[in-house]
């Protein structure tokens, strides 16, 4: 099956940082696609005659790559905009309840349903995923994402020292989590991440497990949250007497592989590790802003270069739209007085996260072998963006977008060359 869209074309493959050949854009441009696949792209006039004959679909707005959401929690949807405490408070009196109803498979299964839809109303058509401790809400998940052929990566959460009701033990996290790995391996588009919830919530025993895992099983992700609260930080010292991130590193949890959301508070000896290592961090502002967490150093990020994508971390955050997340990325950045560029907050959205879950080969820039999971957005969605974008030069609609944009700026949501969302359809 062949197909051929025409339209404006718009990716950002590798960081525009002093690198202005990254921002590709053509404004008449072709995609031609072919099983999934991505087998042509280019001005329209260069590739017309090549494609003479076949049926050409316009799609009207900016197509961009779909966007990589580089770390959200699908159990906690249903907590969006729970009120009045920071972190640990949040995680105590919010969150931890709400993740134990996933023991309960049907439960589990409505929502990664509700979850998967939003994504895609929202242009997301990857995700790195936090599930709950119990196997079967990974489980409902991919079935789910293998359904819609969504690609996602996640695995089942590890937290031996969390609360009655969601504890798990060193030993269950090993056996469930090969059970898991063995039972998704290289189904579908799904991955696997190796996902302690947190220094603080894992044994030293149940660390070490996950460690091993991650020896063992060279394909799949480490997921986890650092640095993210003051309060947090200084409870991490109180255990392990180190840097947050050495005491992952003891336990060999520090590799290219490694996905940390969050890294508010780094240390430089953190960001020199994260660099020598090729770990990464998920950029989170909209959670930060929520649960008061602070801002994202993308100065300090930057001196040292270590790699980042951007993720919602809904329900901290409190939208899953990558656009609207690009903006608050932007304000994050202005607080510590850095100026982030539309086009940069559009490759962390895209291509920036696709790298750091490593899927950065397949998806994130509508390059040719790429699979084509694109989203047509509305630069005129609304009367002000509308206003706004008229006679605007590209970087001025794209940051106009990130600033007043989000779900009613999604057109349509394209899942491997087929529409798999559409507005007000
Ligand atoms: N740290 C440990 N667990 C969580 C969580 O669920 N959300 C956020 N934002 N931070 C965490
Ligand atoms: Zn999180």
């Amino acid at each position: 099956m062949i197909r051929a869209f025409r339209g404006e074309l718009l990716s950002v493959a590798r960081d525009p940082r002093g690198d202005a050949g990254a921002v590709r854009h053509e404004a008449d441009g072709l995609l031609v696609v072919e099983d999934g696949i991505v087998v042509a792209r280019g001005a329209y006039s260069d590739l017309a005659e090549r494609f003479a004959g076949m049926a050409v679909e316009a799609l009207p707005g900016l197509i961009v790559p779909g966007f990589v959401d580089s770390h959200v929690h699908y159990p906690q949807m249903d907590r969006i905009a729970s009120h009045g405490e920071q972190l640990l408070d949040w995680l105590d009196r919010h969150i931890f309840p709400a993740e134990k109803a996933f023991a309960d498979r049907a439960h589990a299964d409505a929502v990664a349903e509700a979850f998967l839809g939003e994504l895609l109303r929202n242009g997301t058509t990857s995700a790195l995923v936090f599930p709950t401790v119990h196997a079967q809400s990974v489980d409902a998940l991919f079935e789910a994402a293998l359904a819609r052929r969504m690609r996602i990566v996640s695995g089942k959460v590890l937290m031996d020292l969390g609360p009655e009701g969601l504890a798990d033990t060193a030993e269950t996290a090993r056996g469930e989590s090969e059970a898991l790995i063995a039972r998704w391996r290289g189904r579908g588009r799904l991955g696997y991440a190796v996902t302690p919830r947190f220094a603080l919530t894992s044994s030293d025993a149940q660390l070490a497990v996950a460690g091993a895992l991650v020896a063992e099983h060279p394909d799949v992700l480490m997921h986890t949250h650092l640095a993210e609260n003051v309060r947090e930080c200084e409870a991490v010292t109180d255990r392990f007497s180190c840097d947050y991130l050495d005491a992952y590193d003891r336990f060999g949890l520090v590799t290219a592989r490694s996905v940390f959301a969050h890294g508010v508070h780094l240390t430089d000896r953190s960001c020199v590790r994260l660099e020598e290592s090729g770990a990464g961090v998920a950029v989170c502002p909209s959670s930060n802003l929520f649960l008061g967490s602070g801002f994202f150093d993308f100065g300090q990020a930057d001196r040292h270069g270590f790699r980042t994508g951007l993720g919602t971390d809904v329900g901290a955050g409190t939208s899953f739209s990558m656009l609207h997340t690009a903006g608050l990325a932007y304000q994050a950045a202005l607080a510590r007085g850095d100026r982030l560029d539309p086009f940069r907050a559009l490759y962390l959205a895209t291509a920036g996260s696709a790298a750091l879950l490593h899927i950065g080969d397949r998806v994130g820039a509508l390059e040719v072998g790429q699979e084509a999971d694109f989203v047509v957005l509305d630069d005129a969605a609304t009367p002000l963006l509308a206003r706004r974008t008229a006679e605007a030069s590209l970087a001025e609609r794209l940051f106009a977008l990130q600033i007043l944009g989000d779900d009613r700026a999604i057109r349509r949501t394209y899942i491997l060359g087929d529409c798999a969302w559409e507005r007000g359809a």
